[in-house]
């Protein structure tokens, strides 16, 4: 069985190939499009397995080359040009599979060998193109995945629970699975559950009828039944009140609603998306999310991991603020890769959300067209205390604010982090007692001598602690 392998970096080419032939593969390589289209003319391939961006053009946008001459050739598609616009060409292709790099090479050689078993390409009908401009923005692994969990759900009305902390993108998700898929002419409802009062919730859902309740004046058609035809966005569904959540499975299980004071019942006809910041297993098992109900809206879910734990997103997000700061009429500014790299050092404990504001702040404030680590340092500094007052105790997110600001110069990193460290710590035992070096010495379990020692360093005063009324 053969692989035509389509892959202008020969490192990369190397490692596919030792993987495909040690799944019993004869592997055909080449490095542009125009030596696999001939290739392709003189013999059959089992697979195919590109790369995206080739020297003589794009491996996605020739595909239709390839189907000319096999229709039925499963292809498998690599890119290193991980955004979701590729992640979505491709699969609008009808491909086989698609791998972001870096990829698991095994899994790629045990795709490939499921595609070339298969004989067929699941082969979808093309859509019309996507524009450019998608709006989720990220190159990480992490952001990888859940592109991928998006394509994978564009072409069904399956439910999709989307789960993050705050800020993390969850709504834009919520609208890109919308926005590219397949009931994307119908409207996009977003709902937040947590926002409305417990006793309104199910006329907010469902609808009422005139005089249904008290102030029921009129009809009213509720977000199940304006969401038709397309996608239902239930937000915060964690905080949902128990007996809405009890009403919600009904509708969701028996596939109808009925108005809150109303006969017929209303056949449902929307993709259901939910998300929430909450960790809904606790929840659950304090009685406040129905398990149920869980399971109902688990389908797919969609983890958006916070942006401390995908660093690499933090550059590329920086940029595409400031470019839409820019757009929308702040000053136009760049950013100098050291600052870019400061601004990845972060907590950024509101995640993206806070990494956006403070890149629109930085826009409106920085002197200089530039964007430096001192602008940025300034800007940071002038929010501190507020920081500060929210901060959660972390030591190892102090460390990364510390370093940050302080910059130790290199080979007095630890001496510098120590005394900084302990200067505040041997202060509050001190504070503690009094000022009595010994029992701050018994209360650190550290030496009398030593304490002695590292506070005349540090320049600390003992006698400043005596308390004297
Ligand atoms: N990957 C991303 N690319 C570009 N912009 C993003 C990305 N993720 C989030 N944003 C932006 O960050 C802000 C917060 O995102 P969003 O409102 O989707 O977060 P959320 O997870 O729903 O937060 P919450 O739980 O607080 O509702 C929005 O302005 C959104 O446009
Ligand atoms: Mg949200």
């Amino acid at each position: 069985m053969s692989v035509l392998l389509v892959e202008d970096d020969l490192s990369i080419a190397i490692v596919i190939t030792a993987a495909l032939e040690a799944e019993g593969f004869c592997v055909v390589h080449c490095q542009s499009i125009a030596e696999r289209d001939r290739l392709l003319e003189e013999g059959p391939y089992q697979a195919l397995v590109t790369d995206v961006m080739l020297p003589d053009g794009d491996g996605i946008e020739t595909i239709d080359r390839v189907r000319a001459l096999h229709p039925a050739l499963p292809i498998v598609i690599v890119s290193a040009q991980n955004t979701l616009d590729t992640a979505v060409r491709a699969t609008d292709t009808g491909a086989f599979e698609y791998f972001p790099k870096p990829f698991d090479i095994d899994e790629l050689a045990r795709t490939v060998r499921q595609a070339a078993g298969a004989g067929q390409g699941t082969a979808v009908e093309g859509e019309e193109p996507l524009g450019d401009g998608l709006p989720l923005v990220g190159r990480s692994t992490a952001m990888q995945t859940v592109f991928r969990m998006i394509t994978r759900v564009l072409r069904n009305d399956l439910t999709v629970l989307i789960l993050g902390e705050s800020g993390t993108g969850k709504e834009l998700v919520a609208e890109a699975v919308h926005n590219l898929g397949h009931r994307r002419a119908g409207p996009f409802i977003a709902v937040n559950t947590a926002a409305i009062p417990a006793e309104l919730i199910e006329s907010e859902l469902f609808g009422h009828e005139k005089g249904a309740f008290t102030g029921a004046v009129a009809r009213h058609v509720g977000k199940f039944e304006q969401a038709a035809g397309g996608t239902l966005f239930l937000d915060e569904i964690g905080d949902m009140p128990m007996q809405a959540q009890t009403r919600l499975l009904r509708a969701l299980q028996s596939g109808t609603v009925r108005r809150v004071g109303g006969r017929e019942e209303i056949r449902l006809d929307v993709r259901i998306i939910a998300a929430t910041n909450k960790d809904l297993e606790p929840e659950i098992a304090a009685g406040r999310f129905r398990e149920d109900l869980y399971y109902r809206l688990n389908v797919v879910p969609i983890l958006m991991p916070p942006l401390r734990d995908r660093r690499d997103d933090i550059d590329v997000l920086a940029r595409h603020f400031l470019q839409h700061a820019a757009n929308e009429g702040l000053p136009r500014r760049q950013l100098t890769s050291e600052a870019a790299e400061l601004l990845s050092r972060q907590p950024w404990r509101g995640n993206v959300r806070e990494l956006k504001n403070f890149i629109y702040r930085l826009a409106l404030l920085a002197r200089e067209d530039a964007i430096d680590p001192e602008s940025i340092q300034s800007l940071l500094a002038a929010e501190t205390p507020a920081m500060l007052e929210e901060d959660s105790g972390d030591i190892a997110q102090a460390v990364t604010r510390w370093l940050a600001m302080e910059k130790p110069a290199s080979g007095t990193i630890y001496q510098a982090a120590a005394a900084a460290f302990e200067r505040p710590l041997f202060a509050e035992v001190l504070k503690e007692t009094g000022g009595n070096q010994l029992r701050a010495a018994q209360a650190l379990g550290i030496n009398r001598n030593t304490l002695r020692k590292r506070l005349s360093e540090l320049a600390l005063d003992p006698e400043e602690f005596v308390r004297r009324s």
